[in-house]
């Protein structure tokens, strides 16, 4: 979901800025690099033990509820084995925004050869500098660079621009990137939808992609934590032979945990339907109608703010993610789930004629060029939080502070 961590990037960035100097310097060249996160080292020395019981597990099958996939784990490319591979490359990772933090320091950690390109002293260079990436030169160990220098130093071109400027920059990096060098993305927004953003790759270069199925924040913290985020594979152009096992390995270098397999137009139409759908738009849509309901029927703010988001958020969603939907039926009254099993038709019913829309919506390309004409605008920040600012302004969500302010564990530094 590729805009989820957008919101997050500034206080991903805060505290990118919070982190020791001297401790992201510690990490630019790791010498010893024994585990796969050298932040987390006594985690990492718990998941190094079960590999070395297990084993190297290597790729497996899985049934997912019938259906066999093709999964591919960390445990399949020891720490000495992925340094091997890359020996020989720089990894150019260009744009350093919410993916380019999480990324590339978690590549770096791992003791792959990473270097950063990002427009000249714009807010991600100094962010750069801040997670300490150098740009001091002659220095030997400069890794940061105006974005076409990193280009012609890669050999791996990570490309994690925002997707509107993908689009934008394309005619002055394209002449870039010569035979030889692989192309990578994060998402398959610019190459599947070419004929709106004009993101044709060179014929004569492998074109990949690892997709975390998380924000760039959440792929740093996973991975300091000595576990991992899930990520997609997929492969558009295969011109070595090698495109697949490449994109395995650097699903890995940049902090997967595992990985499964989909095509660039997989990835796109299901990342932007379903961050539309019930991971963004419609749980925010839903969450309103049912708050709006309650206060016209005269509950208090409170009260509604309590069974439409605390209660979700707090107590039942938790429950889905640890153990499944019928984990948390069993675990809510009788009352509740007679209710619940009822309902749940009629709402999947009034729903699926809107997903279908939605679908199609991404699939025609419609989504994507709304997203590049708001995304592209030069006052798309300040268009974003105008419409941002109106969320935050409305009741349930002004209710909502002052219902979290009530937890026993709240800091008030945290809204
Ligand atoms: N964020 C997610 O949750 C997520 C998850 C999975 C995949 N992805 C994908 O990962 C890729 C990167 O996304 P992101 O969220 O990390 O992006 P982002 O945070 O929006 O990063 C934007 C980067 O692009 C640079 N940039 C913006 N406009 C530019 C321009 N005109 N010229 C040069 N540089 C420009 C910014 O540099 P300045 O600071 O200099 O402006 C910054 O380094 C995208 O393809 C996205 O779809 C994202």
């Amino acid at each position: 979901m590729a805009s989820l961590a957008r919101s997050a990037s500034q206080s991903l960035r805060a505290s990118a800025r919070r982190a020791p100097r001297s401790l992201a310097k510690s990490a630019v060249r790791p010498t010893q690099a024994a585990s796969y996160s050298l932040f987390a080292r006594a985690a990492a020395a718990k998941v190094a033990q079960t590999s070395t019981a297990k084993g190297v597990r290597g790729v497996k099958t899985l049934d997912f509820a019938g259906t066999k996939e093709v999964v591919y784990e960390r445990s399949d490319w020891p720490l000495a084995k992925l340094q091997d591979y890359f020996k020989n490359d720089t990894l150019a990772l260009i744009g350093y925004g919410s993916q380019g933090h999480g990324q590339g320091l978690n590549a770096r950690d791992n003791g792959l050869n990473v270097i950063v390109g990002v427009r000249k002293d714009g807010e991600s260079w100094r962010q750069a500098l801040e997670d300490g990436w150098e740009s001091f030169s002659p220095v030997p160990g400069e890794t940061l660079f105006p974005i076409e220098e990193a280009i012609n130093k890669g050999t791996i071109i990570m490309n994690l621009l925002s997707d509107a400027a993908q689009s934008q920059t394309w005619p002055q990096l394209a002449p870039l990137i010569t035979k030889g060098k692989t192309l990578y993305f994060s998402h398959g927004f610019s190459v599947v939808y070419k004929d709106d953003t004009h993101v044709i790759p060179p014929k004569d270069v492998d074109v990949i992609l690892v997709a975390p199925k998380g924000s760039g924040r959440t792929v740093r913290t996973l991975f300091k934590e000595g576990r991992g985020i899930n990520s997609s594979i997929a492969v558009w152009q295969d011109v070595t032979g090698k495109a697949k096992e490449k994109a395995i390995a650097l699903g890995v270098g940049i902090g997967s945990g595992y990985m499964y397999e989909t095509t660039f137009e997989k990835e796109v139409y299901s990342d932007l339907y379903g961050e539309r759908g019930v991971l963004m738009g419609g749980i925010q849509g839903l969450f309103l109608a049912q708050y709006q309901v309650l206060r016209k029927n005269g509950h208090s703010p409170s009260e509604a703010f309590n069974e439409t988001v605390e209660e979700a958020t707090q107590s039942l969603y938790p429950l889905i993610g640890q153990k499944g939907m019928d984990y948390m039926y069993n675990a809510c009254s009788t009352t509740a789930r007679r209710g619940a099993l009822d309902w749940a038709p009629i709402f999947e019913k009034a729903n699926v004629p809107v997903f279908e829309a939605l679908y199609e919506s991404v699939r025609n390309g419609t989504e994507t060029r709304k997203s590049l004409e708001f995304n592209g605008r030069a006052t798309y920040r300040e268009d974003l939080a105008k419409e941002l600012a109106v969320i935050d302004n409305q009741e349930i969500w002004r209710a909502g502070k002052t219902v979290r302010s009530l937890r026993p564990d709240y800091k008030p530094e945290s809204e």
